[in-house]
């Protein structure tokens, strides 16, 4: 089966004391998931939100989340951030951040949310492959993490393609950082079906025709390739 192409975008690019109206302009533009960056200011040179300004935010939409730890010692937060997410959002730690992945995965299971796990761009997929069974989102950064507006890092393409050849297509695989209408294309054809976006959603002036753009292209690179891949 063909995995079915979502798109987060990332609250990082939107103004932040107005995160009422611009999540209303990209959930009335269909966006399936709203991503929110939580950096610690250690993991991370950058300080952002916490379980705080997501309970605010889960008051003002119905869409569900996709909150990104970027932080350390993620298994004494999980319950702070269970608390105020709900069924249907994702919660993602990154991989270098723990000696005990598969504590902290039992952990976020206990709590009912979907389980992510995420990795840096210098970070190899062997990290993670014994945790793909165990888990519902692979989120590979394509940027170094703190910061939004960056460039997308090719290298990690073609840990995308081994990620993805080791799945099921339930598991789904995420892009995150310097994706644009181009970067998306690549993404794609390397098999991520989870586009994580913040400027070319945000600062884009429209962000309802970004979403769309974006989403247009995906989904038809998606079509080529699984094409491709039946007729191989
Ligand atoms: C970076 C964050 C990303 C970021 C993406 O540390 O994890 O989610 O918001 O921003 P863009 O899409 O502008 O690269
Ligand atoms: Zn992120």
């Amino acid at each position: 089966m063909q995995p079915k192409i979502k798109i987060a975008a990332s609250i990082l690019a939107a103004n932040p004391v107005r995160f009422e109206e611009d999540i209303k302009k990209v959930e009335m533009a269909g966006i399936d998931m709203i991503h929110i960056d939580v950096m610690d200011g250690h993991f991370v040179p950058n300080i952002t939100m916490g379980p705080f300004i997501i309970k605010g935010i889960k008051n003002v939409t119905h869409v569900p989340l996709d909150i990104h730890l970027m932080i350390e010692h993620p298994e004494k937060y999980i319950e702070a951030f269970a608390k105020v997410a709900g069924k249907g959002d994702y919660l993602t730690f990154h991989i270098e951040t723990t000696k005990h992945p598969k504590d902290v995965i039992s952990l976020i299971k206990k709590t009912g949310l979907k389980t992510g796990v995420s990795l840096n761009p210098d970070t190899k997929s062997k990290s993670i492959e014994d945790l793909l069974d165990d888990i519902d989102l692979v989120l590979v950064m394509s940027v170094n993490p703190g910061f939004d507006g960056q460039k997308f890092i090719p290298d990690v393409l073609s840990k995308i393609t081994r990620l993805r050849s080791l799945i099921t297509n339930e598991v789904d695989i995420a892009v995150d950082g310097g994706i644009t209408t181009e970067t998306v294309i690549d993404a794609v054809r390397h098999g991520a079906n989870f586009i994580v976006a913040a400027s070319a959603i945000y600062k884009n002036g429209d962000p309802a025709n970004a979403i769309k753009t974006l989403r247009h292209i995906a989904e038809q690179t998606a079509r080529e390739e699984y094409r491709k891949r039946v007729s191989a």
